[in-house]
């Protein structure tokens, strides 16, 4: 299979075109290396991608140009059986702080990526949506019929997005599925996260740091989970026209995040508190029911595990993967003295 990633360069992109390659797929990967956080990870992702690629039968290649240009989607898309769209401005801290950029990015990429799709009648599109689009909860877990109230603009261009897929799909019959992702975390994460930031604290002996009162609550998925749900609508029609809520096994505290990560390498140490951030929804708990149900995709990971073969990674890509981290962890020092609105925070979704 001839399988299309966009944002292949990036975290969630980067594993599944792995996981593909390994599986024996023709693999493009599009992605402008948006230098939202670092480029330095992404090439290191790309490295991984070309190793794989070396060892098998099978086509690589990777394209340094951007999703929002209709010609060289067109051309791509062109070939692709499949479509795995992750290219986006991802974060909700930086929708807020520009909103102008993650419309443009995430709302018209899609556009002409289900554009193409159509005229290519590709077999499948599946797009990465996310937690913030349903907003402040009327009950937990969210069920995928939950309101849909997004507090961010990120959260609504992600929610413009599920709506065009659907659009798509009704007036044009295009395969499409939207899968919301529940704060993915993993090797090769966007240093800056909240795990990779309270690792690193706690490996350098310092106290991870927590935002507000530490009992906002997270379904942390591991990113082993989000690809088994990919690579199995790679063959799949069972979702087509849906949205999906992708999680792990465990829905837990910041708190009970910060303790499983401290306890794991630096016990001795006390966690510290700092005022709360806007924009951050204070509870997302998912309903794996629907994955469950049509696709046969349950979540497997416990956080402990998670955390476990995340510091495991780290610990082996030490030299290279902390001193991006480290760079967060210090521009967030630097800023510590900004207004609250401007100040740089680890990020959660
Ligand atoms: N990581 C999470 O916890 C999480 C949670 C919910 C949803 N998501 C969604 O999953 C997808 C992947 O997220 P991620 O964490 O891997 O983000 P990421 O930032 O690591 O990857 C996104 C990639 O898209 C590329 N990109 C951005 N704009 C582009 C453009 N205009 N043209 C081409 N490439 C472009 C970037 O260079 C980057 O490599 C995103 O759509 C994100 O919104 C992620």
């Amino acid at each position: 299979m001839q399988i299309l990633v966009t944002g292949g360069a990036g975290f969630i992109g980067g594993h599944l075109a792995e996981s593909f390659l390994a599986d024996g797929h023709d693999v493009t990967v599009l992605d402008n290396l948006e230098p939202f956080y670092t480029k330095g990870l992404k090439r290191h992702t790309l490295e991984v991608h070309r190793e794989i690629a070396a060892g098998r039968d099978v086509d690589y290649q990777f394209v340094k140009d951007d999703v929002r240009d209709p010609d060289i989607v067109q051309e791509l898309v062109a070939d692709a059986d499949v479509v795995v769209h992750q290219a986006a401005q991802a974060g909700v801290r930086e929708s807020v702080d520009n909103p102008r950029k993650v419309t443009e990015i995430n709302v018209s990429e899609t556009v002409n990526l289900l554009e193409a799709s159509k005229e290519a009648d590709v077999e499948r599109v599946i797009l990465a949506s996310s937690s913030s689009v349903y907003g402040k909860p009327k009950s937990l877990p969210y069920e995928e019929d939950h309101p849909t109230e997004p507090v961010s603009h990120y959260g609504v261009t992600k929610l413009t997005q599920e709506h065009m897929a659907r659009v798509y799909t009704e007036l044009h019959d295009l395969p499409t599925v939207c899968l919301r992702y529940f704060t993915v975390y993993g090797p090769q994460m966007r240093p800056n996260m909240v795990i990779s930031n309270f690792v690193s604290r706690c490996m350098n002996g310092e106290p991870p740091v927590i935002y507000g009162d530490g009992q906002q609550t997270r379904d942390f998925t591991y990113v082993a989970d989000v690809v088994d749900s990919n690579r199995t609508l790679l063959e799949s029609d069972a979702a087509d026209g849906d949205v999906l809520s992708i999680r792990s096994s465990d829905n837990i505290s910041i708190q009970k995040l910060a303790e499983t990560v401290r306890d794991q390498l630096a016990p001795e140490l006390e966690i510290v508190y700092e005022s709360a951030r806007e924009a951050d929804a204070e509870h997302t708990r998912a309903s794996a029911e629907k994955a469950g149900e049509l696709i046969g995709c349950e979540p497997l990971r416990t956080i402990t595990e998670g955390v476990g073969e995340f510091i495991e990674w780290y610990q082996a890509n030490r030299e290279w993967y902390e001193p991006l981290v480290r760079s967060s962890i210090s521009r967030e020092s630097r800023s510590s003295g900004l207004s609250q609105r401007r100040r740089w925070r680890p990020c959660t979704y």
